[in-house]
């Protein structure tokens, strides 16, 4: 499929807020931890930036972590247990979702004089957290735990991914570089991030304890995502943080606390 086509269903509200309700102990302190992660130094850091070059540090992370993402999914999809064959189309259609988006990427960055020759792409040397926020995706992709993956992926690094994108997209355009890999996100991480509650109850329809020791795994995995997340934002700009919640989704250790005021990245 074309990435100017959308392959993405419109988000029906009503559905959206009965997943909210029903799923509300991982929902509740999922979206206060990522919400915690837009009011951190790297959001200012975009928010401040004046060439589009400036970027480029950021752009060559984010171009390996787009084009390693779509490898998980097909991944998880590939190692679907004959138990589980009933997410097989869940799972295939986000990675055909994601499948050519590194390619925009890339195509924006030549375009943009962020690199000359895609061969840079392949000396970029990814940061310790890109790699540990890809690494957590593997293991779920290996665990083949279907409600770890859904929280973990779908409901909060989606929603990590979508809060970046939501300010990312439209600061390109206020750089005159506005372009559809970053639009493409607003609206396809925002459907990823919330379909992936429809399938956290079990095929037998019951839904979950919260309160149960299972709910608290789930949790904690997924906001250890949302803290990899976060920790590889900053890694991308020199700034050594890894945030922590607890279990409401409080932030544990704030930026100022940890690194004390952040650097500037320079246009190389
Ligand atoms: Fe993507
Ligand atoms: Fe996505």
């Amino acid at each position: 499929m074309q990435s100017n086509q959308s392959p993405y269903e419109t988000v029906d509200q009503a559905k959206i807020s009965a997943l909210r309700h029903q799923h509300a102990w991982l929902v509740d302190p999922l979206y206060k931890a990522s919400e915690a992660v837009t009011t951190m130094p790297f959001f200012n850091w975009v928010r401040n930036i004046e060439d589009v070059r400036e970027f480029k540090p950021v752009a060559e992370q984010l171009y390996y972590h787009s084009a390693t993402f779509p490898k998980v999914l097909g991944l998880m999809l590939g190692l679907t247990s004959l138990r589980e064959n009933p997410m097989m189309p869940f799972y295939s259609k986000h990675a055909f979702g994601e499948a050519d988006h590194h390619m925009l990427l890339r195509d924006w960055m030549l375009k943009h004089g962020l690199i000359e020759s895609p061969l840079e792409l392949s000396q970029v040397i990814t940061s310790v957290y890109t790699n540990s926020c890809v690494n957590l995706a593997y293991q779920l992709a290996v665990e083949q735990d279907r409600e770890k993956w859904l929280v973990t992926i779908n409901s909060g690094i989606e929603r990590c991914s979508n809060d970046f994108f939501k300010v990312v997209a439209p600061k390109m355009y206020e750089l005159d570089a506005g372009d559809i890999y970053f639009d493409i996100h607003v609206e396809a991480d925002e459907h990823h991030s919330i379909m992936g509650l429809e399938y956290l109850a079990s095929p037998d329809g019951l839904a979950f304890d919260p309160e149960s020791h299972r709910a608290k795994v789930l949790l904690r995995k997924a906001l250890e995502g949302v803290s990899l997340w976060g920790a590889m934002l900053h890694s991308w700009i020199g700034i050594n943080y890894l945030p922590l919640f607890d279990d409401k989704g409080q932030l544990t250790n704030p930026v100022d606390e940890v690194t004390g005021s952040h650097r500037r990245v320079k246009i190389h």
